[in-house]
């Protein structure tokens, strides 16, 4: 039976019996599930068995893409572990309990799908009596039912939340699959016995303490290995000989020239290929961007263990993509694959070139290491931590090579390393602040009222010095502080300036300008914002966010903010994305970011709880982290974000927007640097003052200057190669012409231009020869004799 009639019968099965087919959720899991990836069919109903959300239905069939790191390892060198697997599941939230579910898995394993009740033995937990009878009930003899202890039948997914004990169902493969020991069974660990399908009966919801308290009802959850099960039934003895791997292994065998079974070792190989084939596909499909953290890190792993293990199968050139390709169409009935085809490609394509430059230029470093360090035992962490740092060479894979050499790495002084490198990007993101070691004598918080004003009365509580400056701490104010990307607000306290912002705990801080007197404690003055320059900080805060909202829209959701500067006269955008944008994407985000400028869009902002927030689905940072109060800022019909920051009234006061320029600032991160209002203004202006002084150069209309500086172009281009086939030519001829018996040498050149005719006679000038050269250039003929 083929993968896809077992899906199909799973979810007809259980349709018939009254579940709602659902589809999978993403492999990216939400975040509130405590795990980066959906790790097991469960996931996506966390909510629902804590009682906090309404089930979709009271039961629930899927079949669920998950992810699991736990074995990435051994991915490959087992013929069962995998990475990304499918997952039949059913479901029942206060539905019906462990009677009909044990009957139903009976049922579908033995009578629909045929497997002999003989070849089956169930486990059940160590005080679950009632399951062990209703298995007994189904006709299980008592020497196939086993009760297990503690963790080996109960299923947590690894975070807090809901749990219970469980019961499994084991097909035996067998005593001559077994190791044959007269103790084997159930749980020996050896290929004997396949966990089919995992029953858990839901009850408990585990805190971060690990203490146990009911659910408010009892939930029935159940997860069986599609692969697993199609093994057993394909008649099998691994999961990447069933059709559901079996062509990828093909697949890979036929890039690499080297059949399965040839070899153990490259067996291993062409397993990881096959999974991680498949599962780097998924995940990019899913959004996932290859990257130095979380889930992007998973995938880089992935991809990059499969880039070693092809290199260890002779596979020098980029592979991924084309078996990635495979990939897609085997699993084309999760949609989001086909519709992804191009942009899952070419990322691969991507991230395997960049990667092959880290291994070629790390390799060469490695084998010098090993030449200076020949004879010694451990290879110091010097080394393996400059590879690192240097070449990105990564350091799994110093220790194997170090290994292969019969060295071992000093780990403790790589890890010391690290731990220096760390402090010191920490201290070099963020130079000696100016109110690093302020304490305040103010217990107060300052509160900021500049999202409704500008200016205010305030009262001066502290003043304190600040390198060469003064720090001024007032109960209010209307100065926006750094921070969120936003640059600081500037302005005066009274008659002092105030020329950076900063907050320093619950305070905020005026910075006066250099060589300003504070005002006395104690004083109450008039701050006044610089209004102009606020005008323009919010103009392009506000066109930050339809930045990122078009870059959403014209890219895709996956375009994720990776950071911002916001200034008075520009901002800088950093997202994720593989690749450079082309031309016609550009315009697109630009022209998509314009026409929500001139529909003049109201923006609003409103405090609300970070729960509340969150169920509206308001953008949040990757990364930041926000207090139980938040901000939304809301562009009407565009976006929705959480931000503390200054904005426009409508999208109308940005005026308009230019992009500047577009540039790649690190592996996977892009960078876009554009313009509002009048800073978009001075933008074109100055393109224009550029352009007009060109065309007057070139003594042309503005717009003839493309194609006149192309002919020149063209015209230039033509004399250089001219001009380097002459010299190649002459070249052949001096090293062969030692004296006069080669008087006379034709070399055809057409056209020559005249004044090439200087320079190639100079260059055959030698003693005791006498040279003429002539030529012929646009119906011109030109002739230089020498002596
Ligand atoms: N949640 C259980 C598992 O993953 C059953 O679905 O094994």
């Amino acid at each position: 039976m083929q993968g896809a009639a077992i899906r199909e019968r799973f979810s007809a099965f259980f349709k018939a019996r009254g579940h709602l087919l659902v589809p999978s959720a993403p492999l990216v899991a939400e975040d509130d599930t405590g795990v980066l990836l959906t790790t097991a069919g469960m996931l996506p109903f966390k909510k629902v068995f804590m009682g906090l959300q309404a089930p979709p239905h009271p039961r629930v069939v899927s079949i669920q893409k998950c992810f699991r790191t736990s074995d990435l390892d051994q991915v490959g060198l087992t013929v069962r572990h995998h990475t990304f697997f499918e997952m039949l599941g059913c479901f029942a939230f206060a539905s019906y309990f462990k009677p009909e579910i044990i009957g139903w898995a009976w049922e579908f394993l033995t009578r629909e799908l045929g497997i002999p009740p003989e070849r089956l033995w169930v486990s059940v937990h160590e005080d679950d009596g009632e399951a062990l009878e209703l298995w007994r009930h189904q006709g299980v003899p008592a020497e196939r039912a086993i009760r297990l202890w503690g963790d080996e039948s109960f299923w947590d997914s690894g975070a807090t939340g809901p749990c219970g004990p469980c019961s499994e169902i084991w097909f035996d493969r067998g005593p001559e699959a077994g190791c044959g020991k007269a103790e084997c069974g159930l749980r020996c660990g050896c290929d004997r016995f396949v966990e089919l399908w995992n029953l858990v009966f839901m009850q408990f919801d585990r805190d971060e303490q690990g203490a146990l308290s009911s659910l408010p009802d009892r939930n029935i959850d159940t997860g069986m290995g599609l692969e697993r099960l199609a093994m057993v039934l394909q008649g099998v003895s691994s999961t990447f000989e069933t059709d559901l791997l079996r062509p990828l292994v093909d697949h890979a065998a036929a890039l690499s020239g080297i059949a399965y079974g040839t070899r153990d070792r490259s067996d291993v190989s062409l397993r990881v290929l096959a999974d991680h084939g498949r599962a780097a596909a998924l995940l990019l499909a899913d959004g996932v961007v290859p990257g130095n953290e979380g889930r992007g890190y998973v995938l880089r792993r992935v991809i990059r263990r499969s880039i070693r293990h092809g290199r260890l199968l002779g596979l020098t050139e980029p592979f991924l993509a084309d078996l990635a390709s495979r990939a897609i169409a085997l699993y084309a009935h999760y949609p989001e694959l086909p519709a992804n085809r191009d942009r899952v490609l070419e990322a691969l394509g991507e991230e395997e070139r960049r990667f092959h430059l880290i291994l070629a230029q790390g390799m060469q470093r490695f084998a010098q290491a090993l030449h200076e360090h020949r004879g010694a035992k451990t290879l110091p962490g010097e080394v393996a931590f400059e590879l690192l740092d240097t070449h990105g060479f990564p350091l799994d894979l110093t220790i194997e090579l170090a290994r292969d050499h019969g060295m071992t790495v000093d780990l403790v002084d790589v890890q010391r390393r690290l731990d220096e490198q760390r402090a010191r990007a920490r201290n070099a993101q963020r130079p000696p602040g100016l109110l690093d070691h302020v304490r305040l004598r103010t217990a107060l918080a300052t509160q900021y009222v500049g999202h409704a004003t500008v200016r205010e009365q305030v009262k001066v509580l502290e003043v304190f010095r600040a390198g060469d400056r003064w720090g001024v701490v007032t109960d209010r104010t209307p100065f926006h502080p750094e921070g969120g990307g936003q640059q600081a607000d500037r302005g005066w306290l009274g008659v002092h300036r105030v020329e950076d912002v900063r907050t320093l705990g619950a305070c905020i801080v005026h910075l006066l300008a250099a060589g300003e007197e504070p005002p006395p404690e104690g004083k109450t003055l008039a701050a006044q914002v610089d209004e102009e320059r606020r005008a323009g900080l919010a103009r392009h805060h506000t066109a930050t966010h339809l930045l990122g909202h078009a870059l959403r829209q014209v890219l895709g959701a996956h375009a994720q903010q990776a950071g911002s500067e916001i200034r008075e006269d520009g901002l800088r955008f950093d997202f994720r994305f593989p690749r450079a944008l082309t031309p016609d994407e550009l315009r697109a985000v630009e022209d998509l970011m314009n026409r929500e400028i001139w529909r003049d869009l109201p923006v609003s902002a409103a405090e609300t709880t970070l729960a509340e927030a969150r169920a509206a689905r308001a953008l949040e940072l990757p990364g930041e982290r926000y207090g139980d109060r938040v901000r939304v800022v809301e562009i009407s019909g565009a976006s929705r974000e959480l931000c503390d920051g200054s904005h426009a009234r409508t999208t109308g006061a940005v005026g308009t927007v230019a992009l500047v320029r577009e540039t790649g600032v690190a592996a996977g991160v892009r960078r876009i640097e554009a313009a509002a209002g009048p800073a978009a203004l001075a933008h074109f202006r100055s393109l224009r003052t550029a352009l007009d002084a060109t065309a007057a150069v070139m003594k042309v209309a503005p717009s003839e200057v493309p194609a006149r500086a192309g002919r020149l172009l063209e015209r230039l281009r033509g004399e250089e190669r001219l001009r380097g086939a002459a010299e190649r030519l002459l070249g052949a001829y001096l090293q062969g012409a030692t004296g006069p018996r080669d008087a006379l040498v034709k070399i055809l050149l057409d056209p020559l231009p005249p004044e090439l005719l200087a320079s190639l006679a100079g260059k055959l000038a030698a003693p005791g020869r006498a040279v003429v050269v002539a030529g012929v250039a646009g119906g011109r003929a030109a002739a230089i004799a020498s002596v």
